[in-house]
């Protein structure tokens, strides 16, 4: 059986015969998917009467939407609630507060019968392809589960369709009959992709679809699933821890960081020019395969300590414990996602590569400054002189009797100065 994803033909899968779909669908660049506050938080009970006694903040308040024939990649540390995410999404899980719409219409609360007909929809891939089958069942009867659990019969019978499912993805039709445990770790991944395609979905949302992976079939299962898109139009949501993995794989990145997104942007301009020193500091931890850049290692940001605990998450910005910016404000005030550049959200007040949002609030943190010690000086001084040509042309571009709101080079300065000083 091959694992070779390149070398086969992908086919459009056969309309099933009662496809009814939700909505009557959305053009290429459309919003198909947009949410609005969302929220998860996992009560947390103690005692005989199982009262709360707190909850676990896994997604706290995000917004984004997700637009037709896209890949959104969704990064952040273990923890941050990556997987409660797409489990919202894709209404495995129902949320706490907050909006899901899904080709403009909401379908935050709906029940059993009202998610029907959405099943077919949105699919998802989970990350484990061992614990994800069913050791029991054939992959004959796992690809054509969703036939049967949507009552949907395919023109030629749902063998025949399987048969054809398991072709798309690249394995033998004839092992039909076979069970999980007879197949490879990507193979199973291509038996869990062929039955989310199943339904001919609009959405899939994948999580971590191949971090469990040995890291020479990655790139075959990343393959397929570009392949896949290319030839369905398909719209993927793709989770993953990888840096590289997400920068091959998507058009736009969302970074999250303990259940909020500290930065969503486009591919290209999120690795040229990150703007949230989180995304920096995850930027940085991705080896550079380029040898005329001989001091990528020593650009490396090391974060202190762990992420902070979601049950009581710190005040004002999150980040603000570990970050080597922070200032009174970043503890006291959160930030708010917002658009600085074109197609460049972020939620921060000292933001990188732009001009600073709080420039009044220029003393360090103590937490700061133990952090910067973890920085090194080249990031440091990369970062000053940024801001200082930022805020240049601030000056610049500014009126000449708005005298007292745009940050001068002396504050940028005076920041740069504070972080050496103190290091
Ligand atoms: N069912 C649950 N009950 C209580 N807490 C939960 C539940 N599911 C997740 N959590 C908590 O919510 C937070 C976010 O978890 P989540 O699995 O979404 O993170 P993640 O970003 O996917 O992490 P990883 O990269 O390790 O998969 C974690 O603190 C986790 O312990
Ligand atoms: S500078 Fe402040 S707001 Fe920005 S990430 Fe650091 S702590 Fe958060
Ligand atoms: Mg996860």
């Amino acid at each position: 059986m091959s694992e070779n994803a390149e070398d086969k033909a992908v086919d459009i899968p056969a309309q099933t015969e009662d496809a009814t779909t939700l909505t009557k669908g959305v053009a290429p660049g459309e919003t198909l998917l947009k949410v609005t506050g969302l929220q998860k938080h996992f009560p947390i009970k103690k005692g005989l009467l199982q009262r709360q006694v707190g909850a676990v903040r896994a997604v706290d308040g995000i917004d984004f939407e997700v637009r037709s024939g896209e890949t959104l990649g969704v990064v952040g540390e273990s923890g941050c609630g990556k997987s409660t995410m797409g489990r919202l999404i894709t209404r495995l899980l129902e949320p706490t507060a907050g909006k899901v719409e899904f080709e403009g219409k909401d379908i935050t609360h709906l029940g059993v019968g009202g998610m029907r007909p959405l099943r077919r929809d949105v699919q998802m891939i989970f990350q484990d392809p061992y614990s994800s089958l069913n050791p029991r069942h054939t992959i004959g009867t796992i690809v054509g589960a969703p036939f049967k659990l949507q009552g949907v019969q395919p023109e030629g019978g749902i063998k025949k369709e399987v048969q054809r499912l398991l072709s798309v993805v690249g394995l033998n039709p004839e092992h039909y009959n076979r069970y999980p445990h007879e197949f490879s770790g990507g193979q199973r991944q291509r038996i869990g992709i062929a039955r989310a395609l199943a339904l001919n979905p609009k959405l899939v949302v994948a999580d971590e679809p191949v971090s469990a992976l040995d890291v020479s079939i990655q790139a075959q299962v990343v393959n397929l699933l570009d392949d896949l898109q290319q030839e369905l139009g398909l719209t993927y949501v793709i989770i993953a821890h990888d840096l590289s993995v997400v920068r091959h794989v998507s058009d736009r990145i969302a970074v999250m960081y303990l259940g909020k997104i500290v930065e969503l942007a486009d591919r290209d301009a999120l690795y040229r020019a990150p703007m949230h020193p989180y995304t920096k500091a995850l930027m940085s931890a991705v080896p550079i395969p380029d040898p005329r850049r001989k001091s990528a290692k020593s650009e490396r940001i090391l974060l202190q300590g762990d992420v902070p605990s979601p049950i009581s998450p710190p005040s004002g910005c999150r980040f603000h414990t570990r970050c080597w910016k922070a200032t009174e404000i970043c503890r006291t005030t959160e930030p708010k996602l917002v658009e600085l550049k074109p197609g460049q959200q972020v939620a921060c007040h000292h933001p990188e590569n732009f001009e600073d949002q709080a420039p009044q609030d220029t003393v360090l943190l103590t937490a700061a400054k133990e952090a910067a010690e973890l920085v090194a000086d080249e990031v440091l001084a990369e970062s000053a002189q940024t801001s200082a040509a930022v805020a240049q042309e601030v000056a610049a571009e500014a009126p000449a009797e708005d005298d007292g709101e745009a940050p001068s080079e002396e504050t940028s300065e005076e920041t740069s100065q504070e972080i050496s000083k103190d290091k």
